[in-house]
């Protein structure tokens, strides 16, 4: 499991894990997601049970298990969070932010201690220290339930399966080429997201932040121009069912 550091201003950091050359072949890659302040950490779909071992070792070495106080889920799939169980145990004294339409369905990943925080449609925001984190919605992107998580200080915007791209294992970080890229995300989005709607929507709401990165998880980060590359691209793509 590779760590990358997305961010640092004092004791405000992003961390990126990822790129799991152990990950067994059959399940898809994941970009884990770890938002560092003074005496607290947020971590961000931390992923499915198969890489649970590697990403606690790989968490722990960063920052001391007792810091994680929050996780979020950014929606109910098992890649995003069916290790609940065993963060469970890591972390019993940790609250859990995620939709509040999938709380009866993310418990079946075995929830005893955590404190579940249902994120109310609207969304709302998480202080930890100084730092502000917005769960932006994302709804029906591709979840009926789902958030985006966004920090205007670092400028990064975690977009969850949002610009998910379907990539090698040992896939560089960010996107170098953005045509070249487009091939590897368009049938995720095309099959994955349901609404056009939904999609034109959460476009015209994130170009009104100021944004350096989006942060998907799975595939590569956009940076920069490639920022706005994505959002005119997916803007213009047709998404879900088409209707005659
Ligand atoms: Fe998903
Ligand atoms: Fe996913």
């Amino acid at each position: 499991m590779k760590t990358q550091k997305l961010f640092e201003n004092g004791s405000h950091s992003w961390l990126m894990f990822g790129r799991d050359n152990d990950k067994p072949e059959q399940i898809i890659d994941t970009n884990q997601y770890l938002v560092i302040s003074k005496n607290n950490a947020l971590l961000m779909d931390p992923g499915g049970i198969e890489l649970f071992s590697a990403m606690l070792s790989a968490v722990i070495k960063q920052v001391p298990a007792e810091k994680i106080t929050h996780i979020f889920a950014s929606h109910q799939d098992p890649d995003i969070i069916s290790s609940l169980g065993l963060w469970d145990q890591a972390l019993p004294s940790s609250t859990l932010h995620s939709p509040w339409i999938w709380e009866s369905f993310i418990r079946h990943f075995g929830m005893e201690s955590i404190t579940y925080a249902p994120i109310p449609d609207a969304g709302n925001v998480l202080k930890i220290d100084g730092v502000h984190l917005e769960f932006i919605p994302a709804h029906y992107l591709h979840s009926s339930g789902n958030f985006n998580v966004y920090d205007s200080e670092a400028k990064i915007l975690m977009s969850g399966d949002i610009g998910a791209a379907l990539e090698e294992v040992d896939a560089p970080l960010y996107v170098e080429d953005f045509d070249e890229h487009i091939d590897k995300m368009k049938m995720f989005h095309q099959r994955w997201m349901p609404s056009n709607s939904a999609k034109n929507d959460w476009v015209k709401r994130i170009r009104k932040l100021d944004i350096d990165m989006i942060c998907p998880q799975h595939g590569r980060i956009f940076k920069g121009d490639d920022v706005q590359r994505f959002l005119d691209w997916f803007e213009a793509l047709e998404v879900g069912l088409i209707e005659k």
